[in-house]
């Protein structure tokens, strides 16, 4: 037997500055993120500029902290796998340029992964076996998709946003609430601690027989409008009320599609994955549903939820399996979808 393989990860898409090295695609052996959350806090939201140049600085050292963290040397490594879409342009081409830069000078296959794609994979560092066909749900700031598996890269788009994703209302309920960047974390705190039933927001498309698509740019409405009409009657908001209420909504209608989707492909299991699979509640509340239907969910550790380059890694040693290599021209694609891969 030759020396595992071990593939260094780089995910810069968005805020994050991440790196990584996982062996075999299973076992992470380090994991780097350097957050920018605080450069964005005071706008509420990531700004593009900010979040390229943030990458820029910090990427070398990001790079150096992993490789000291697996105790390995560049000579130590089989390829360099890289998130290349979809994202923010500017930050997608730090990590690009770095990939390649590394992956031509050290004379190593270079892994374009998509994004989204490492999300899923972020349950691969989980010990579970994993086996297709399987459903995943990716809930991030950008996207809301179920996914339909029927293996490595062969991915079916069963259902997806028509409008926001759900992350992207977590920011931006905590933007108007006045609680910081970002809104999920905060929110889902909070919400532990307030009753669910103080207000009844809506539940989109959940009407709409056997549709897996979703909607919350109105729970999204609903709950600022609500936020603004108490504030101007000048009551007292219960924060923690509004919190466990717009949770309440969100994840029923996400475990409320999970299931209609399980319900139609009947899988062994499910993969939860994206920056709202960290979601207390989502966590909970799916793993009882599907449990009564025999379905396995299988979630990521919490830190591998969010962006981080342990996931691309793990996708990017999958990719090098099947001989999905990248070319020199890779270029970051800010709007990548499932590229060649069957929609609906
Ligand atoms: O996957 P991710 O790191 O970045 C994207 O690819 O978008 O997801 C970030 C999103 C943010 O919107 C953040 O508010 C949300 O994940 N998030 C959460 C929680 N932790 C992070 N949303 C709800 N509950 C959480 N515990
Ligand atoms: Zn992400």
């Amino acid at each position: 037997m030759g020396q595992p393989l071990l593939i260094l990860g780089l995910e810069t898409s968005c805020d994050d500055t991440a790196a990584a090295v996982v062996q075999e695609g299973r076992t992470v052996l380090s994991s780097i993120v350097s957050s920018q959350d605080s450069f964005h806090l005071p706008f509420g939201g990531v700004v593009p500029e900010i979040a390229s140049r943030c990458h820029l600085e910090v990427i070398n050292a990001v790079l150096d902290a992993a490789l000291k963290q697996a105790g390995v040397a560049f000579s130590d490594l089989g390829g360099v796998a890289v998130s290349y879409g979809p994202g923010l342009v500017g930050s997608l081409l730090v990590g690009v340029s770095v990939a390649k830069s590394l992956a031509y000078t050290l004379d190593l296959p270079l892994i374009a992964v998509n994004h989204l794609e490492g999300h899923i994979y972020a349950n691969f560092l989980t010990g579970a076996a994993i086996t297709f066909p399987l459903l995943s749900l990716i809930v991030s700031g950008g996207h809301t998709s179920l996914l339909y598996m029927e293996d490595h890269g062969q991915i079916k788009v069963l259902g997806k946003t028509r409008d926001d994703a759900a992350g992207e209302v977590y920011d931006k309920i905590a933007r108007e609430l006045g609680l910081g960047f970002p809104g999920g974390p905060v929110l889902d705190r909070l919400a532990g601690r307030g009753d669910a039933t103080a207000f009844s927001f809506p539940r989109a498309l959940m009407g709409e027989k056997g549709k897996l698509d979703f909607s919350f740019s109105g729970v999204k409405t609903a709950v600022l409008n609500c936020i603004r009409r108490e504030t101007e009657k000048g009551r007292q908001i219960n924060l923690a009320d509004i919190a466990a209420s717009f949770q309440e909504a969100v994840v029923e209608v996400l475990v409320g599609k999970a299931l209609l989707a399980v319900r139609q492909k009947r899988t062994k299991q499910f993969l939860l994955a994206g920056g709202v699979a960290a979601n207390s509640q989502l966590r909970k509340r799916l793993e009882q549903v599907l449990t009564r239907e025999g379905v396995e969910l299988v979630r990521p550790p919490v830190e591998y939820c969010t962006d981080n380059g342990a996931m691309v890694a793990a996708a990017g040693y999958y990719y090098l399996q099947r001989g999905r290599l990248a070319a020199w021209n890779l270029n970051a694609v800010p709007n990548l979808g499932f590229g060649p891969l069957k929609n609906k």
